[in-house]
């Protein structure tokens, strides 16, 4: 059975608090979400997801790159599951680059983040996991990190003339 959730739109407190831990990775409460949100991405054209995007304030993301109409240029990678994950930059340097966000409909903007990464994170089988994430697999992790943290993309913008129109994105990277 599919359990496709209503994403939490820009203004839902649920995407400005600090999400809690998850104590109990093994329990029937965490399979459910981490399902729900499984189907909720699978139904969108999005590339990652984190759990208070479907008003439920807990340290579950799924990273899953592909290309999509809404991301034409972007890897294909597994979707990953990823509990109480964090990360460490491997260098200062960043770069600017598209991001739009499934709670900001209709809305791209341009924003700095880090191009190397190491995160750790408890995979769904309660085992620790670290890796070292680059480019648009990097930004996309750091973008659903954010969401348990309470911050959005258009937070981390240097320049509001950053910020576009998804109608004038589209323009620009299917010229
Ligand atoms: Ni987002």
């Amino acid at each position: 059975m599919n359990i496709i959730k209503e994403i939490a739109q820009l203004g839902a407190t649920v995407l400005r608090q600090q999400a809690d831990k998850v104590t109990d990775v093994s329990s029937a409460e965490t399979q459910q979400i981490i399902n729900a949100l499984k189907d909720t991405l699978a139904s969108t054209q999005g590339v990652g997801i984190a759990a208070p995007q479907i008003s439920i304030s807990k340290q579950i993301i799924i990273v899953a790159s592909r290309p999509s109409t809404r991301y034409p240029h972007a890897p294909l990678m597994e979707p990953t599951i990823m509990i109480n994950p964090s990360y460490q930059a491997l260098s200062d340097h960043k770069e600017k680059d598209w991001e739009g966000c499934l709670s900001i409909p209709g809305i791209r903007a341009l924003v700095p983040r880090y191009t190397d990464i190491e995160i750790t994170y408890t995979d769904i089988n309660s085992q620790l996991v670290s890796m070292q994430f680059s480019g648009f697999i990097a930004r996309v992790f750091q973008h659903e990190f954010d969401h348990l943290d309470g911050t959005v993309y258009l937070d981390r913008v240097d320049d509001n003339k950053d910020i576009f129109a998804e109608s004038e994105y589209f323009k620009i990277v299917n010229a």
